[in-house]
């Protein structure tokens, strides 16, 4: 069986390193690359450090408005699809490549599998939500992270082909955090154990706002602590354009790699993020969460007391660093390390059908 699998962005990167090796031995899988992100230490760097195999196809489609960046995905992914007339097209997330690669599938009348399905923030002002609504009713196979993205999609009356799987990213840390030699990267960036937070800031309801960005900075900027902020590059272009400088206790460097976000995940003292992903990695760690959002798709980590929502308050984030102390207990969340195995199972077991038969 061939199946198609679309990647674009960072995140999903990740997650297909550990999709990818358990599909490969049921299935011949080609891997499609949009060029949503191009920078080595946006993409590249993540092909090399998780042993991705390399990408069948490129298609180079760059940055650009979301209109135009989807609609070029959308025309290139097609081509690829027609001549490669996969039996399942596999996206992951909820970015412009994954909206891209359900929609070209769909059209063609190919199966639609989708990694991440259900996840919901209720907030259609993030493009993301939009992307991953639409993933979700074009998908044949909605593979579920959590038992609230099966409640979500219940709820919206979304039963078939929804399986609950946990969380490929947990399973991505599991693999990985081996190879991340904590120590080493902790000399590299000189840092102590628990002695920083580390920040991560690039959702575009955040960068996009220039209010919102620099109430953050303000905040973070008064803390005594010492913050590493990996910057993505929207946020870097984002802080330049808004004249925002980041005071003397925040140190923005390059994005890393994700084995040297896990290492510095694992030792910080608390994490300061608008991600998705990170703050999932944040709760596996055991690391105190304040995530920069009004709201959040990953409800479980706040439930149980380990992400506290601050939003972009200077005040609430003052008091989120100062005061917030998770509980003991961290509950089982995200599966049992072993989702990308189950999904690679069901799709070997369950041979897909094309839509409406
Ligand atoms: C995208 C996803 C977001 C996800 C994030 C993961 C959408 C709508 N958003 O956001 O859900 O959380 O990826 O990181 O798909 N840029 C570079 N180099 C790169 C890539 C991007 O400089 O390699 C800069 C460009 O200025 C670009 C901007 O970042 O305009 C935004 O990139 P884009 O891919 O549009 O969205 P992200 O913010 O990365
Ligand atoms: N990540 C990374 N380097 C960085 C920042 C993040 O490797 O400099 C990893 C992080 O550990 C997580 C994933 O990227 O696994 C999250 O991606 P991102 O925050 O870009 O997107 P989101 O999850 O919000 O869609």
């Amino acid at each position: 069986m061939k199946i198609c699998s679309i990647v674009g962005a960072r995140p999903q990167f990740i997650k297909a390193a550990v999709v990818s090796r358990a599909v490969r031995k049921v299935a011949r899988e080609v891997l499609i690359h949009t060029g949503q992100h191009y920078d080595d230490a946006m993409s590249a760097r993540f092909f090399r450090e998780l042993e991705i195999p390399e990408p069948d196809y490129n298609l180079g489609v760059g940055s650009h408005l979301h209109g135009k960046q989807t609609a070029m995905m959308l025309e290139r992914i097609e081509g690829v699809l027609e001549k490669e007339a996969p039996k399942l097209v596999l996206v992951y997330g909820d970015t412009n490549s994954t909206l891209a690669g359900a929609l070209a599938a769909a059209k063609l009348l190919i199966p639609v599998g989708h990694v991440e399905a259900g996840l919901r923030s209720f907030n259609r002002k993030m493009p993301e939500e939009i992307n991953r609504v639409v993933a979700d009713r074009l998908s044949d196979f909605l593979f579920c992270p959590t038992p609230a993205a099966v409640e979500n999609l219940r709820r919206e009356g979304v039963t078939k082909g929804v399986r609950l799987t946990g969380d490929v990213m947990f399973d991505a840390l599991k693999y990985y955090l081996k190879k991340a030699g904590a120590d080493e990267v902790l000399m590299r960036f000189s840092l102590e154990s628990e002695g920083y937070l580390l920040l991560t800031i690039h959702r575009a309801e955040t960068t996009d706002d220039p209010g919102r960005l620099a109430a953050i900075f303000k905040a973070l900027s008064g803390l005594d602590e010492k913050i590493l902020f990996p910057a993505h590059p929207r946020t870097r272009k984002a802080l330049k354009a808004n004249a925002i400088r980041p005071g003397k206790n925040i140190r923005l460097v390059e994005p890393v790699g994700y084995l040297e976000m896990l290492a510095l995940e694992s030792r910080a003292k608390m994490i300061l993020t608008d991600s998705g992903g990170v703050q999932k990695e944040a709760y596996l760690f055991g690391a105190p969460c304040v995530t920069l959002r009004d709201e959040t798709e990953w409800v479980e980590t706040v439930e149980t007391g380990w992400n506290i929502l601050a939003g972009a308050g200077p005040e609430a984030i003052k008091r989120a660093v100062g005061t917030f102390r998770p509980p003991g207990a961290r509950p089982e969340l995200f599966g049992d390390g072993r989702a990308a195995v189950k999904i690679a199972d069901l799709i070997a077991k369950k041979r897909p059908k094309r839509p409406m038969d």
